[in-house]
């Protein structure tokens, strides 16, 4: 965004406390049972994003809590399963996002799974901005191709091994230094900045 000429302010989203990784993944854990449910069927992701429970966690006081005076917020979580707690907390507590176009990005570890990482994320969080009265503008994920679970990085094994199966590249191409990432990255950048002017 700098380099289209725009002034940018940053804001870093932080808990007030960190939270042991080995308690962060206690609450999502009702996903896992229904999850074949979820994935083969869109009548219950629906259901499931109106109804699941989003854990929040405190975060540190803000330097702009009210946003009303820019243009265009650009938001940013990792996934933790959906949205990661602090975020949740700032979309409560942030003021002035009513008619402000928001677009979202993401990383998670895995490639950009349609239903899995992309929806999965992008849906509740998109519904949340819209109960704040903000506009969904433009949504990218980005692989950071790590994963903080469990002992010998077994996750990312398994992304990598699903990125392989699913899309035929090696998940490092859809990373911030991956081809696709690149390209997701600039896309973005100017979808946003063509429907905000
Ligand atoms: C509680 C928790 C849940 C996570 N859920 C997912 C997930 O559903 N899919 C995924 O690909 N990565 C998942 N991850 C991995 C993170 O999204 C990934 O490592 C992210 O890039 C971390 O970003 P950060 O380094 O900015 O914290 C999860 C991590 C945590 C701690």
């Amino acid at each position: 965004m700098r380099r289209h000429g725009h002034e940018v302010e940053t804001e870093p989203i932080r808990a007030e406390r960190e939270w042991s990784k080995w308690l962060l993944p206690i609450p999502l854990l009702p996903l896992l049972p229904v999850l074949p449910l979820y994935l083969a069927s869109g009548r219950f992701r629906r259901f499931w994003h109106r109804h699941h429970y989003q854990p929040r966690q405190a975060i540190r006081p803000l330097a702009h809590a009210d946003l009303s005076g820019f243009d265009l917020v650009l938001l940013g979580t990792p996934k933790w399963l959906y949205l990661s707690y602090p975020v949740a907390r700032w979309l409560d507590v942030i003021s002035g996002l009513e008619g402000k176009a928001v677009g979202a990005f993401a990383t998670f570890c895995g490639p950009p799974l349609e239903v899995f990482e992309i929806d999965m994320l992008f849906e509740p969080l998109e519904a949340r901005l819209r109960s704040r009265g903000a506009l969904p503008a433009g949504r990218l994920g980005m692989s950071s191709d790590y994963h903080e679970y469990f002992f010998f990085g077994e996750m990312r094994s398994l992304f990598r091994w699903l990125s392989r199966k699913a899309y035929g590249r090696p998940l490092a191409d859809f990373t911030l230094d991956g081809a696709v990432g690149k390209a997701a990255l600039a896309r973005f950048c100017a979808d946003i900045l063509r429907d905000s002017k």
